[in-house]
């Protein structure tokens, strides 16, 4: 079977401070993460000697890929969805500072675009050629951030785009999809820090 893998980065600085966006390092949990990530891979995936990694061309997914000695692309496009003028913030700050925005978000996140920033729909739009390479590959694990796998988890689940914002992608598990002629099936393997 081909199986495509999926991972958030390791707890990020910026994640304990539910601050949104940034280039943050990995918190001591995330460290730990990157550490475990390493025998997940040599204990779930077949093949593994030929495994390719890709992640985003943030910190937080390449410190979480450390371990993982394997042939890696870091994709400006699995970079996580631009909060633009949010950037930095928490979510209580965006409420306060921008509170038309968040509203405007809360009404409609799936086309809610950030002031100079993104929104789902512009993050499927840029997965594009990432999609369409993957469908050419045998054997990926793919280290990135929660709306882009939302966006991609969406994909393969043969879930509607507009529903994407609503996938739940837990942090320290990976995801192992299995794309068949009329499903995907999935498997979450829950790392436990
Ligand atoms: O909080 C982590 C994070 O990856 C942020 O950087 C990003 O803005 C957010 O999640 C996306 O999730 P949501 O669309 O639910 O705000």
């Amino acid at each position: 079977p081909r199986y495509i893998w999926l991972s958030r980065h390791g707890e990020s600085q910026y994640n304990l401070e539910g601050k949104i966006g940034g280039d943050a390092l990995l918190s001591e949990r995330g460290v730990k993460y990157s550490k475990k990530l390493k025998s997940l891979v040599e204990q779930y995936i077949p093949n593994h000697e030929k495994l390719e990694v890709w992640t985003s061309t943030l910190r937080r997914t390449q410190q979480t890929a450390q371990y993982l000695d394997y042939p890696k692309k870091h994709w400006k496009a699995l970079d996580e969805l631009d909060a633009g003028s949010c950037d930095g913030l928490t979510y209580d700050e965006v409420a306060e500072q921008f509170p038309e925005d968040f509203a405007a978000r809360d009404e409609n996140k799936f086309e809610y675009r950030y002031r100079g920033g993104e929104s789902y729909r512009d993050v499927i739009i840029r997965l594009e050629p990432i999609i369409m390479e993957l469908e050419n590959q045998e054997n990926v694990l793919i280290i990135t951030h929660q709306a882009v796998l939302r966006c991609i988890y969406a994909y393969f689940m043969n879930v509607p785009q507009e529903e994407s914002p609503w996938m739940s992608i837990p942090l320290h598990t990976l995801i192992r999809l299995e794309p068949r002629a009329y499903e995907t099936l999935v498997t979450r393997i829950k790392a436990d820090i």
